[in-house]
């Protein structure tokens, strides 16, 4: 019998604000009404598991005290909002913390017991704080330990999986119905189980959705809903493509196949619990709670055979096992296999031929798997060559009798003539066709796969709205959409023109110049190096940074009387020339590797300048723009500080201030006072730094779905920095930010064609002065200037005059339909626009024009 129980789940980024916290009690109020209970599921707060597996990277070798500190201050700022005593919620979950770290400093060793306890930490403290907001605001709710729930089964592949990737039973449980038939509501935690000892365990990364799955089942639960950060399953990810569509019923197996190929929503074990239940699934969004989401059970939707979504996952690797051995003899693949099951490696994907058998693994998901991979590859060494290719992404198409409908995908697949495919697989259930491309066209590909197969289903009744519809919530109108005349004339004069708007470069250089935790503001000119723009930064008082001789040249052309010492010059892989070059000019020099400190000794002897760290975490909008970890070239590592250190001590030089910068196109506020915390930690090691750049990479609003960066909260985080540490200055370097969406181009409407079923709009300018779409299927708003009053309901490719597919600037665009001679605006082109263009094809790119 069905109990009246709503399982309901909240993913990291649901938890973490006071604004996601009152949605969470206003849904919590509408369970009651509706005479049901609510149970709630929750994970730790955003980013908290990765500080804490940073944690205990760091431990052995003493150094986790910074992200120790980090971890407290988030929690501690979310108390503050929630009117939550910290002191009471989480101070003891925070001391054993702490000695848990201690004890790893001490014994040098992250034990998988220890590594599943101390990331348990994240959940057990977000669910204290939220049991005693939810307690304040009248709820009758308990408190339960998910470990004294989810007992979970020994998988036979060792420690590392049975104490981190676990797996629990979801037989119904009249006990724990029992236990909690008398209560009114319920809040634990995701994530976490225990083994038959008692002891704590983990349910892999994003394992808060199977728990969620574990309790519907063994409560028999009226249905299990996932709240998270988008409404629904899409038919691609509409992070990358907002014109995806909300897929609003699936069935469990479409479910469980798209999960599975890679959509972040759902985790792929918490289809199987409440599948064998029939427990409806239904994902739901924090942000958009009216929102009817997406509807998981055993019916789905239609069963005609059709592509329902494409999904991607990246961090794959492949392993192709090479031999002629194999040529009709018996059991290689038998022996081969052995190796990965030995291992506890899965394989995804197979592919097959009479020399060679190449399998895919998910490397990514797995923290353990690394070092397995390495010891499958020896192990593989005496029966075949053994290599692996990556990184990798599988793109899959998914949806129901893919095999019967392979004639209609020939439009869509033509694009693989560009992408080398290292291996094409086609799931025995019918349910997916799968792709393996390099990891970085996967971006590209979705969008114009995406784009191919889902043009012409616009008006099915199986999809819900796209993305864009429903999120594009820009909030106040746009500069440009007041100065349209001005545009349209523009845009008429040169045929094609980025065009900047002072007023919005002032006000977005005000809102970061007031910001009370930061001492300076440079100008990363690299963005857009117009010499106005350069004009009117300074006289809002701000600096500049230059990353090569050209750039310092420019500011000093501009402001031939400026303070040297106001340019910061950041080049990375420099010449010793250029090193030379930047002190005879007298700017502020960073060094962002020890290779020029240990052979150009000279150069640098009694000098004072900045060094580049490595803060370890890339951040940004697409891989090509993240600029720190183990697989960027930039900066000095930790492991490196002490020696370098030591040389600067024998170069009499002096280490004045450090820099980091994570990476571009960052929406979340708190990596920056994190970037400060870690560069304090660094300065133990460099008495003399007295300032910390923390980089630029602050993020705009490009496309629907997104939210503009809080600088509050990065101004928050700041301050809290600085009040434990008061004698660093804070300095920041944004190029975006301050240019981002000051800037338009326009172009004029050149043809307009149908060709099969596709439109296009051609423009008279194209890749040559916007590159980005292309370079990282990145995003930018298009509108037909010349008919803004009309409503956008053709649906378009945009595309230039450059030879080349992928001369595309939006793809399926929604427009008011343009004729010959018509304006087209593509939005927030300010900075990376001009700045990165060409002159391919000999054609110029677009002109540049501020406004008065
Ligand atoms: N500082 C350093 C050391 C940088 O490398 C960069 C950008 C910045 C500051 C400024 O980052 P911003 O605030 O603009 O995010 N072409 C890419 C962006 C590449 C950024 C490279 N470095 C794009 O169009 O998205």
């Amino acid at each position: 019998m069905s109990s009246s129980w709503v399982v309901m789940k909240f993913g990291g980024t649901s938890v973490s604000t006071v604004e996601r916290w009152e949605t969470i009690a206003g849904q919590w109020d509408s369970v009651i009404a509706s005479g049901r209970k609510p149970f709630l599921v929750c994970s730790a707060l955003s980013q908290v598991s990765n500080q804490l597996e940073e944690a205990l990277r760091l431990a052995p070798s003493g150094k986790a005290d910074g992200v120790l500190e980090a971890i407290e201050q988030k929690h501690m700022a979310l108390c503050a909002g929630l009117g939550v005593s910290w002191k009471e919620a989480g101070v003891a979950f925070m001391d054993e913390l702490r000695r848990m770290v201690l004890g790893v400093s001490l014994v040098k060793e992250v034990s998988p017991r220890i590594h599943a306890r101390v990331m348990a930490t994240g959940e057990l403290v977000s669910t204290r704080i939220a049991h005693h907001y939810l307690v304040a605001g009248g709820k009758q709710v308990e408190w339960m330990d998910a470990r004294t729930i989810l007992r979970a089964q020994s998988s036979g592949h060792g420690a590392s999986r049975d104490y981190l990737n676990a797996s629990c039973d979801y037989q119904v449980d009249p006990t724990l119905q029992g236990q909690i038939a008398p209560l009114k509501g319920v809040i634990t935690q995701g994530f976490i189980a225990s083994n038959e000892s008692g002891e704590t365990v983990l349910l892999g990364r994003g394992g808060s959705d199977t728990s969620a799955a574990y309790f519907a089942a063994k409560i028999e639960a009226d249905v299990c809903e996932i709240w998270t950060d988008v409404p629904g399953l899409y038919s691609a990810n509409p992070r990358m493509i907002p014109d995806a569509h909300l897929l609003l019923k699936m069935g469990y197996d479409e479910a469980q196949e798209l999960a599975s190929a890679g959509a972040k929503v759902l985790h792929p074990r918490c289809i199987a619990p409440v599948r064998d239940r029939d427990v409806p699934l239904q994902v739901r969004s924090t942000q958009q709670p009216k929102h009817p989401g997406t509807r998981i059970d055993r019916i789905g939707a239609d069963s005609r055979g059709q592509v329902r979504a494409i999904s991607m996952k990246t961090g794959i690797t492949l392993v192709s096992m090479e031999t002629l051995g194999m040529w009709q003899q018996v059991g290689f693949l038998a022996d081969a296999f052995q190796v990965f099951k030995r291992n506890g490696l899965s394989i995804d994907l197979i592919s097959t031929s009479e020399t060679n058998v190449t399998v895919s693994l998910d490397i990514a998901s797995n923290a353990a798997s690394e070092e397995a991979l390495e010891r499958v590859i020896k192990e593989l060494a005496p029966i075949c060559q053994a290599r692996t290719i990556g990184p990798c992404a599988s793109v899959s198409l998914v949806g129901r009798h893919i095999r019967g409908i392979l004639h209609r995908l020939g439009n869509a697949l033509e694009l693989f003539e560009e992408h080398k495919v290292h291996l094409v697989s086609q799931a025995s259930n019918d349910l997916n066709l799968t792709f393996v491309v390099e990891e970085s066209q996967a971006n590209r590909l979705i969008v114009s796969l995406h784009s191919r197969l889902f043009e012409s289903h616009a008006a099915s009744k199986e999809l819900g709205p796209t993305w864009v519809s429903s999120h594009w919530n820009r909030g106040e109108e746009p500069w440009w959409s007041k100065r349209r005349e001005e545009l349209l004339e523009v845009g008429k004069r040169e045929g094609a023109a980025f065009v900047y708007d002072p007023v919005t470069l002032r006000n977005s250089a005000k809102s970061l110049t007031s910001l009370s935790a930061v001492d300076k503001i440079h100008y990363s000119i690299k963005a857009n190096s117009h010499p106005d723009i350069l004009r009117l930064f300074h006289e809002e008082g701000i600096g500049f940074e230059c990353v090569s001789p050209g750039e310092v040249q420019r500011v000093l052309d501009v402001h031939p009387n400026l303070d040297p010492q106001r340019i910061l010059f950041t080049p990375n892989f420099a010449s010793r020339e250029e090193y030379a070059f930047g002190f005879e000019r007298g700017v502020r020099v960073t060094v962002d590797s020890d290779y020029p400190l240990e052979h150009w000794g000279d150069i640098f002897e009694g000098k004072s300048f900045f060094i580049r760290l490595d803060p370890g975490q890339g951040r940004g909008h697409h891989e090509h723009v993240r600029t720190a970890g183990d697989q960027s070239k930039f900066g000095i590592e930790p492991a490196a500080f002490d020696r370098v250190a030591a040389r600067i001590r024998e170069l009499n030089a002096m280490v004045s201030g450090f820099h980091s910068h994570a990476g571009s196109g960052i929406l979340t506020p708190e990596g920056w006072g994190e970037t400060a915390v870690f560069q304090a930690r660094a300065a133990e090691a460099f008495p003399d730094v007295r300032v910390l750049n923390l980089g630029g990479g602050l993020g705009i609003v490009e496309k629907p779905g997104q939210s503009a960066l809080d600088l509050n909260g990065v101004n928050a985080s700041l301050l809290q920095f600085k009040e434990a540490h008061p004698d660093f200055q804070i300095w920041l370097e944004p190029g975006r930010f301050l240019v981002g969406s000051a800037g338009v181009l326009v172009a004029e409407v050149t043809q307009v064609k149908t060709k099969g079923d596709v439109n296009y709009v051609g423009l008279k300018t194209g890749m040559n002065s916007l590159i980005r779409p292309a370079l990282y299927g990145a995003y930018h708003e298009i509108v037909n200037l010349s008919r803004l009053e009309d409503s956008p309901s053709w649906v378009a490719h945009v595309v230039g005059p450059i030879c080349e597919t992928g001369d595309t600037l939006g793809y399926s665009r929604p427009l008011a339909k343009p004729e010959e001679g018509d304006i087209l605006l593509i939005g927030t082109t300010g900075a990376y626009g001009r700045a990165m263009s060409s002159h391919y094809n000999l054609r110029e790119p677009a002109t540049e024009v501020l406004l008065t």
